[in-house]
């Protein structure tokens, strides 16, 4: 019972922090949080690569589903033109150039991360992997 009041305020403290940390922006701070989480488990972690993000985005991969063995395969290849799902739901460039109000909810980015990696590597992306690609996204 103590556990279940103590778990209920820190969700409290923790959404009386969001609001603070949404000062420095949403994508900045999922960066910060995915970048805490690589060092943690990897502590000579030096920072995000957009070269790795592109590499992560291009090539292909044998461990998922075999119609979608590549972020391309979805995203399409030319990061600021649209893409198509396999079932042909058209959708919008990942460049954030080209589609500027992407990746402003953690929520939907975590939620496209688990289900998009499971389905192109066959399992999640770690954090290392998540903030290359965010990198690569942001720069382009
Ligand atoms: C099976 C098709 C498919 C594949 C393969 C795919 N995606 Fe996606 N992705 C989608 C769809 C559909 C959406 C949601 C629609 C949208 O945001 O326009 C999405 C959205 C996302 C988002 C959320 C963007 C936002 O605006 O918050 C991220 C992040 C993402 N994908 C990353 C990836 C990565 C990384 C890969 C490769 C490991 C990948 N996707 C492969 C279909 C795919």
């Amino acid at each position: 019972m103590k556990h279940r009041i103590g778990l209920r305020l820190s969700c409290i403290a923790l959404a009386l922090a969001l609001p603070l940390a949404g000062v420095a922006g949403p994508r900045e701070d999922q960066l910060a949080r995915l970048a805490s989480a690589a060092r943690a488990s990897d502590p000579a972690f030096a920072g995000f690569s957009a070269a790795r993000g592109k590499t992560l985005h291009t090539q292909v991969f044998a461990g998922g589903k075999a119609d979608t063995p590549a972020c391309t395969s979805c995203h399409g290849t030319d990061t600021r033109a649209g893409g198509r799902s396999p079932s042909g739901k058209a959708i919008e460039a990942m460049a954030l150039s080209a589609s500027p109000s992407r990746y402003t909810d953690p929520a939907k980015v975590e939620k496209w991360f688990r289900r998009n990696c499971n389905e192109v590597l066959g399992r999640e992306c770690t954090a290392l992997e998540k903030g290359d690609w965010l990198t690569f996204m942001f720069g382009q």
